[in-house]
């Protein structure tokens, strides 16, 4: 073999090699086999020397086209190369900026807060005023005012959390009857959502805090016939069906007649579980015909204007209509419960 084919030979062997390279480590491996200090064309270049001067310059000339066109090739394939494996690159980091982003997830409002809110939406359709109320109320309005004087039985009734200025957490949110008469005077339509609280022993259907929702309309010549259309109306719109209900006489000293409006327990359809203390009713709506002393307390004449009023227990209708067994998972943060609803 002549020098011409030798160089030839390794050309055409390079070539090959590069083709194979799939790496830019294998190109560089190429390289300095090739075309490096060490590498066999710098070996063939060393012979030179014993060559008659003629074959040297045709040999040089033919080493150098060929070192150059290895070195193109190898830019070629490693310019190749690095597209590609930006290509992929690009692929696989591929970030669509138009899409949402993932942020927290959403969450979602508390079952007493949805029938509440509800129920303020179905009682504003009938031309009620929402109202607030303290929940740190005075001795005058919890009691009092509503005609449960110091002495009386009923106080015994609602376990109290007394602060040390004499001042009280509201057991009922019936002081809101009170405080709006005095504020906005008769006639009025109103309901009074809210936190209330009880110094009581907690099991599954007691706990210290927990909410009602306090109602009253006070016009001329409101009937017990006004209640119980209300009653009703409210009912079917909180369970969308039919409920079986009782209406029982009630002692509350602020309503005279009073009532106690019972539901079945929809929890076990009135057979009897920890909700409805195996009674198969829960207790859901005391109501009545607002004492005329209240209204006086109040500096509303019972002469001129009457009316109803009512305390509906907005917890414990959000566990019948929830089936919720247990009162103390809605202030328990968990949130295996709240996520459901
Ligand atoms: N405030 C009473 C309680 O918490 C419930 C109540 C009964 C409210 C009769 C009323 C009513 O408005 O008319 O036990």
């Amino acid at each position: 073999m002549d020098l011409d084919q030798t160089i030839s030979a390794l050309h055409s062997a390079f070539v090959a090699q590069l083709d194979r390279a799939s790496t830019l480590e294998a190109i560089e491996a190429v390289r300095v086999e090739a075309l490096g200090r060490k590498g066999k064309l710098s070996e063939i270049s060393k012979n030179f020397g014993k060559l008659p001067p003629e074959e040297r310059k045709t040999a040089g000339a033919r080493l150098n086209q060929v070192k150059q066109d290895l070195e193109a090739r190898l830019e070629a394939r490693k310019a190749d190369l690095q597209s590609t494996a930006l290509d992929a690159q690009l692929e696989s980091e591929w970030l669509d900026l138009t899409a949402p982003a993932p942020g927290p997830r959403p969450g979602s409002l508390h079952p007493v807060t949805q029938v509440q809110r509800e129920i303020e939406d179905l009682f504003v359709s009938l031309g009620f005023t929402v109202l607030d109320g303290p929940e740190v109320e005075t001795e005058f309005y919890n009691f009092d005012a509503l005609n449960i004087p110091a002495d009386h039985p009923a106080r015994d009734m609602q376990d109290t959390f007394w602060l040390k200025d004499g001042r009280l957490l509201r057991t009922h949110t019936s002081p809101v009857q009170v405080r709006g008469l005095e504020k906005l005077g008769p006639p009025l339509k109103m309901i009074a959502p809210g936190r209330v609280f009880r110094n009581e022993e907690v099991d599954p259907s007691h706990e210290h805090t927990f909410y009602q929702l306090e109602g009253m309309m006070v016009d001329r010549d409101v009937s017990v016939a006004h209640l119980i259309y209300f009653m009703k109306t409210l009912l079917s719109a909180v369970f969308h069906r039919d409920v079986t209900v009782r209406l029982r006489p009630g002692f509350f000293p602020f309503v005279e007649p009073g009532f106690e409006l019972d539901i079945q327990c929809i929890i076990c359809a009135g057979k009897g579980c920890p909700v409805c203390k195996q009674s198969g009713w829960v207790e859901l709506l005391p109501c009545g015909l607002v004492n005329p002393a209240v209204l006086r307390y109040s500096g509303v004449d019972p002469e001129q204007w009457n009316g109803f009023a009512f305390g509906l227990g907005l917890t414990r209708l959000a566990m019948m209509r929830y089936g919720i067994d247990d009162i103390r998972l809605f202030s328990s943060g968990d949130l295996r419960f709240l996520r459901q609803f």
